[in-house]
């Protein structure tokens, strides 16, 4: 293994604090490639049982994690942001048909936001994408897949707004 777990998030850390903006995550998705090419890293650390989200390291300082991901089966997301936050996406096994869209009347509390499909494209093996704060998108797998993500902060403690596609 070129780089461990706790290298790779010492590494993170490092061009976050330096560039928290798109400048510093382009820098973060590069990185991301290199482990997401390393096999031994992702058979240690993205084992089929980590099953659909596992917090692989979340930063004590500036709050961003790195998760791990299995899909035994085909799953679809609805379109979605990251709220105030971002997402690299980060393809280890398998492949993912990801679809974006561009915002057409904003989500609220009580009323879905409405968007539009813009492009769709696919993530394979080695591939990191960033989602800027704001970037509506939703992944379809067919097959099984395996992810390493990286979140700017843990959304699973952040309430989001729906949204809806529309042709
Ligand atoms: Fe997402």
């Amino acid at each position: 293994m070129k780089m461990n777990l706790s290298q790779f998030a010492t590494q993170c850390h490092r061009l976050i604090k330096s560039e928290p903006g798109p400048a510093g995550r382009a820098k973060l998705a590069s990185l991301l490639q290199e482990v997401l090419l390393d096999s031994e890293f992702v058979n240690t650390y993205v084992d089929p049982s980590v099953g659909e989200r596992t917090i692989l390291h979340e930063d004590p300082e500036l709050g961003f994690c790195i998760l791990a991901h299995h899909y035994d089966d085909a799953k679809t997301s609805m379109p979605h942001d990251h709220a105030h936050s971002w997402a690299i996406y980060g393809q280890a096994r398998g492949e993912t048909e990801m679809r974006d869209y561009e915002l057409i009347s904003a989500a609220s509390a009580d009323q879905p936001g409405k968007v539009r499909h813009t492009r769709t494209y696919t993530l394979s093996p080695g591939m990191a994408h960033v989602y800027n704060e704001g970037d509506l998108h939703s992944p379809k797998r067919v097959l099984s897949t395996s992810l390493i993500r990286i979140e700017g902060t843990n959304m699973a403690k952040v309430k989001r707004f729906k949204y809806e596609p529309v042709s």
